[in-house]
Parts: structure tokens; C-alpha cells; sequence
């Protein structure tokens, strides 16, 4: 049985995550979407609201489970019998920084290995922080994102407004 996480922000959730998560579904029998609840981030949802939306993209793919977690990833991947840990790799600009990640939680933990996938080439421009500013101007955000996540965007910044 190999499982893989797939932690992330995921604040909120994107098309590329998604496209990311299926191609990890075709590898693994089993994948967890870890979202950090990275209070420090100061996220525009809460983890609960993260996980909810997760839930609902997910919920016809049967061996993707959504949780939540906080402190370290490896410690989070060791206690769920995790071989993997998953990060999708848009462009070089990602790069250092995901490298910097992946070694040093091999160090932290040589047996969880971290394997980097790339998004469907259309989506390598998607990131959660780009869609929220566009979300924020009035700019039309369906392409990038499911449309419960675009509906939640609305709600969620219809409401900061007031
Ligand atoms: O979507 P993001 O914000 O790029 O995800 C970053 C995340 C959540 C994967 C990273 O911050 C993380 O792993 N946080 C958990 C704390 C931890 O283990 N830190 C050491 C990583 S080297």
C-alpha cells in the first residue's frame, strides 16, 4: 500500500493543485491532502473552509482522504504511513525553494522520499495568490479554479468588504 502526501497552503484551492493531486492518484493507492493551518500565513480561509472545498473537489475520487495539520510535515507523513511526500513544480522560480524543503525534510527523515510533479502546461501560471488578487479586482477567475472555490472566493471577499 503506498500512500503519498500532498500538503500545501491550498488557500484556496486551485485547478493546478488539482491536476497535481489527480496525476498523484495514478502512482499512489492512497493520497492525503495535507493543508497547513498556517495561522502565521494570516490564509483568507480557515483550515476548516480549506478542507471543505477540498472535500468537494475530491469527493468522487475514492483514494484521496483531506485533513489538516500543523507542525512538522514529516512527523504529520511518519504517523500516516506515508513513503512520499508530493509537490508540483510550475517553473524555476519554484524551484529553489522546494528544493531547500525537500532536502531538508529528508534530513529530517530519510525514509520519506519527495516527488515533484508538473501541472498540465496551461496551468503553470495558476497560483492561489494570483487568483485571490484577481478575485479581489473584479477579475473573472473561472478558469483557474472549480466553481464552489469561485463561489466561496466571492462570498468570502463580498463579505470583507461590507
Ligand atoms: O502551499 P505552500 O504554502 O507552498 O506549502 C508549504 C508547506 C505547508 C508544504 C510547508 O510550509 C510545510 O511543510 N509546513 C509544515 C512545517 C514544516 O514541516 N516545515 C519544515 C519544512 S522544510
Amino acid at each position: 500500500m503506498r500512500t503519498a502526501i500532498y500538503p500545501g497552503s491550498f488557500d484556496p484551492l486551485t485547478n493546478g493543485h488539482l491536476d497535481v493531486l489527480h496525476r498523484a492518484t495514478k502512482l499512489f493507492h492512497r493520497v492525503i491532502v495535507a493543508i497547513a493551518k498556517n495561522e502565521s500565513k494570516h490564509p483568507l480561509f480557515t483550515a476548516a473552509e480549506r478542507v471543505g472545498l477540498l472535500r468537494e473537489a475530491v469527493s468522487q475520487w475514492p483514494s484521496v482522504e483531506v485533513d489538516a495539520f500543523d507542525g512538522l510535515l514529516v512527523d504529520y507523513a511518519r504517523r500516516h504511513g506515508a513513503q512520499a511526500i508530493v509537490r508540483g513544480l510550475r517553473a524555476v522560480s519554484d524551484f529553489e525553494f522546494e528544493f531547500q524543503m525537500a532536502l531538508m525534510n529528508r534530513n529530517l527523515d530519510e525514509n520519506i522520499e519527495t516527488i515533484f510533479m508538473m501541472p498540465k502546461d496551461s496551468y503553470t501560471f495558476i497560483s492561489s495568490r494570483i487568483v485571490k488578487e484577481i478575485a479581489r479586482l473584479g477579475g473573472n477567475i473561472r478558469p483557474f479554479v472549480p466553481g464552489h472555490v469561485e463561489a466561496a472566493l466571492i462570498k468570502k471577499l463580498g463579505g470583507q468588504k461590507k
